[in-house]
């Protein structure tokens, strides 16, 4: 296949047309004679390394098909998919398990995470990620530290340190408070190296870089605070800071402080989260719209498409090591095309999610009309045109 537009390339936008073979990029070159046109600007598909599809156990929230429907209509061509599944993935039986039922039914690319316990000693000759829980959260208990090369994503909250029940969005926080957060990325000092997600304040950030970890934030603690009236549909951990904590958060994303964004979609039933708030599990839906609205903040000027590239596309590639996030020959094909000028407003019944729910409702977003994963084409003109295109890929991270 080759296709040609509008296309970033090494930090600029340039009239090309990419050779696709195999599902990998060959040539990017002016002129290639037979190229199909696609209209608008061509970018790497978004790498995100934190989504929750809830197979095996909890298929009535999410299952791999829909999580990787929505991520493709929403720009996400690889994701990495959480083990506080039902069995959780704990050892070399439930990660082959769970990656037959998955493999077949994927509609991007994938890797998938262990929980981090002494199980995973055993774990040798097997290809994924670990998640430490520091604290107790949704389907999750506190993990084991054991020594490991491989990529380790941390939540990182104190489980002695916080609350386990909150009774609205402000309680909520103060339940977990940012502090929490900060002592236990403390805590991991000189224990090895690790990945912090969701980091929820300033101060986590700034122990993160004391302790040379990389880390990820959130759509939701950069688009929604504690104060807005979403009761317990914005209840997730860690929870929702103030206003000014969002703003700083966004500050410290443009100047190269926090390393990626990632969605950390987490989806429950609408009927779970209409309950009282102290009994609603705590968790977000993300992952078709937090691409949409970063390219529409881009178009607002309050993110460069240069750092947006980066923190979605290019910078988690390269942390888990693989070839993918940029349009360079060697790299895999996966691109999306947006019409920039196209801004809509999320529509809770245009999205893809099991949950049929979004905090997102009514916010402005850009979505891409056309999704390439591999080479082969997934989304074309906002129709789902390419069903299980999506495989199991390698990481290589360090
Ligand atoms: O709010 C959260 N929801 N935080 C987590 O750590 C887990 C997630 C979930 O799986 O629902
Ligand atoms: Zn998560």
């Amino acid at each position: 296949m080759k296709l040609e537009g509008r296309i970033y390339y090494r930090g600029e936008i340039i009239d090309a047309c990419v050779e696709i073979e195999d599902g990998k990029i060959k040539t990017v070159k002016k002129h290639i004679p037979g190229c199909r046109k696609l209209r608008g600007l061509i970018l790497p598909g978004a790498v995100d390394l934190h989504v929750h599809f809830r197979e095996p156990g909890y298929t009535h929230k999410e299952d791999f098909y829909s999580g990787t429907m929505s991520a493709a209509y929403g720009g996400v061509t690889f994701v990495m998919d959480m083990p506080n599944t039902r069995p959780p993935v704990t050892d070399r039986e439930t990660f082959l398990e769970k990656l037959s039922t998955v493999r077949t039914r994927a509609n991007v690319d994938f890797s998938l995470y262990f929980m981090l316990s002494s199980k995973a000693e055993r774990l040798k000759n097997i290809n994924g990620a670990f998640k430490l829980y520091m604290g107790e959260t949704t389907n999750a208990h506190a993990g084991e530290i054991i020594p490991t090369d491989a990529f380790i994503s941390v939540h990182a909250e104190l489980d002695e340190c916080i609350r386990k029940t909150s009774k609205d969005l402000v309680d909520h926080d103060y339940a977990r408070p940012e502090h929490c957060e900060v002592r236990a990325i403390k805590s991991l000092f000189d224990k090895g190296r690790f990945h912090i997600a969701h980091v929820s304040s300033n101060d986590s950030v700034d122990m993160c870089k004391i302790g040379k970890f990389t880390c990820e934030v959130t759509p939701h603690h950069l688009f929604l605070h504690r104060d807005m009236p979403l009761k317990a549909f914005g209840k997730v951990n860690p929870p929702l800071r103030a206003k000014w904590m969002t703003e700083k958060l966004w500050e410290l994303l443009i100047d190269g402080s926090i390393d990626i964004v990632a969605s950390d979609h987490a989806p429950h039933t609408y009927e779970e989260k209409d309950d009282d708030f102290e009994s609603a599990p705590s968790g977000i839906p993300e992952v078709e719209t937090y691409v949409p609205i970063f390219l529409y903040m881009v178009k607002r000027g309050r993110i460069s498409l240069k750092r947006a590239v980066e923190i979605l596309m290019s910078r988690p590639a390269e942390l888990v090591g693989v070839k993918k996030g940029k349009i360079e020959p060697g790299y895999d094909a996966d691109m999306i095309a947006v019409d920039t000028s196209n801004i809509t407003k999320i529509k809770d019944r245009d999205l893809h999610y099991k949950c049929g729910w979004s905090p997102y409702e009514g916010f402005s977003a850009i979505f891409p009309h056309t999704t390439i994963v591999g080479g082969e084409i997934v989304i074309e003109d906002r129709e789902f045109v390419g069903e299980r295109a999506g495989k199991f890929v390698k990481i290589n991270p360090f």
